[in-house]
């Protein structure tokens, strides 16, 4: 039996419903495969845990979370506290703790969701965007003086390092490559930026010629967001800084149909430290404890972590059974639907534990 040691946090929010939600489904899923075993611990941290110690996590956190195999992550923030202290408290700890310098996100129009696009037929938007998760516009590089006087200052600069791009690249490179087309976009912003920006065009060019079968193309990031919308079946695999694929992810969520089945890794590619999977969404203060949050987003992800766990035919399995709840229509209220997060959760565990077995 293979075991897999799992650190929920479900944390803040909507994602004290989902990660419990996504618990259940990888229990049905290891129930039905026979295989595996995943052994949870369910961390308590989070806003909630902020107000009666005043941390988000404990000091000793990551080394907590270092003895696991992967982590499942809920959504941080709160209407009552600041996001430098919830954010920064706890998940960029732990991305920036576990260098997950690689943040995967993948998008398509799952089956039975329709895009905001007009003319979008099924498949034509199938995406990854890789975005750069250790550096760049979130190196927290920068300061502010002389608050609240007239002549106040803030710089926010970017960090982009020959290491963390170059690496960045080959998890491009390589996804591209085991992709059916093989056709990797280099997103930047080089005509205006003329350092940083330059650097990652010339690594880029440095990094291709190791992939002679990758087709490689560079898109400005005004121009890739526009090409989203204009021209979705053009586009394959995608790299770009953090801000820049930030913004283009949120992008690609509303044009597959809804940021509530949009899900996302941040992996450690050298596998120091655990890998962390999460939903892209937030905590969604306006809907949190009502129970309807779409879990889907949440069972994405759990399934790019059995992936990364080596459950091949379990990640498989459970994206087949997502795909059919979405063909037969059982959709939260963001995806136009009357169904609550349990009744999602309840269709596709009664669809993992109807399938066939595996082979
Ligand atoms: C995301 C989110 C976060 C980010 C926020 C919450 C800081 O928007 O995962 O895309 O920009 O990294
Ligand atoms: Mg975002």
């Amino acid at each position: 039996m293979r075991r897999h040691r799992i650190a929920a946090i479900p944390a803040d929010g909507v994602g004290k419903e989902v990660i419990p939600a996504g618990l259940r489904v990888l229990e049905a899923l290891a129930r039905r495969d026979g295989g595996f075993a995943l052994d949870v611990e369910t961390l308590p941290w989070g806003s909630d845990y902020y107000r009666q110690t005043g941390v988000m996590m404990p000091e000793d956190g990551l080394e907590t979370l270092r003895g696991f195999d992967a982590i499942y992550f809920g959504a941080v923030g709160d209407p009552d506290l600041p996001d430098s202290v919830t954010l920064w408290g706890l998940r960029l700890k732990i991305c920036q703790g576990f260098d997950q310098y690689a943040n995967i996100r993948p998008t398509r129009v799952l089956p039975g969701l329709t895009s905001p696009l007009r003319q979008v037929e099924p498949g034509d938007i199938d995406w990854v965007i890789v975005r750069e998760n250790s550096e760049g516009e979130y190196a927290g590089h920068g300061g502010r003086a002389h608050r609240g006087h007239p002549e106040e200052v803030a710089t926010e600069t970017s960090i982009f390092t020959r290491a963390g791009v170059e690496r960045i690249m080959r998890v491009a490179f390589d996804i591209a490559r085991s992709r059916p087309r093989k056709l990797l976009t280099v997103v930047t912003k080089s005509n205006a930026q003329k350092h940083g920006m330059v650097m990652w065009d010339d690594i880029a060019a440095e990094v291709a010629k190791n992939y002679p079968d990758v087709t490689v193309e560079k898109e400005l990031v005004d121009a890739m967001a526009a090409r989203m919308v204009r021209k979705p079946a053009s586009i394959d695999t995608v790299v770009a800084t953090n801000l820049h694929a930030d913004i283009l992810s949120d992008l690609a969520g509303a044009v597959a149909g809804s940021l509530g089945v949009a899900p996302t890794a941040n992996l450690d590619p050298s596998r120091r430290a655990p890998s962390m999977f999460e939903p892209i969404h937030g905590s969604a203060f306006d809907i949190m404890g009502k129970g309807i949050a779409n879990p889907v987003a949440t069972f994405w992800t759990g399934a790019m972590m059995l992936e990364q766990l080596g459950e091949d035919a379990a990640a498989k399995a459970l994206m087949r059974a997502v795909e059919q709840v979405c063909a037969d229509g059982v959709f939260t209220a963001d995806l136009g639907g009357t169904a609550d997060t349990e009744t999602v959760t309840r269709a596709v565990i009664a669809a993992i534990e109807g399938a066939n077995a595996p082979a």
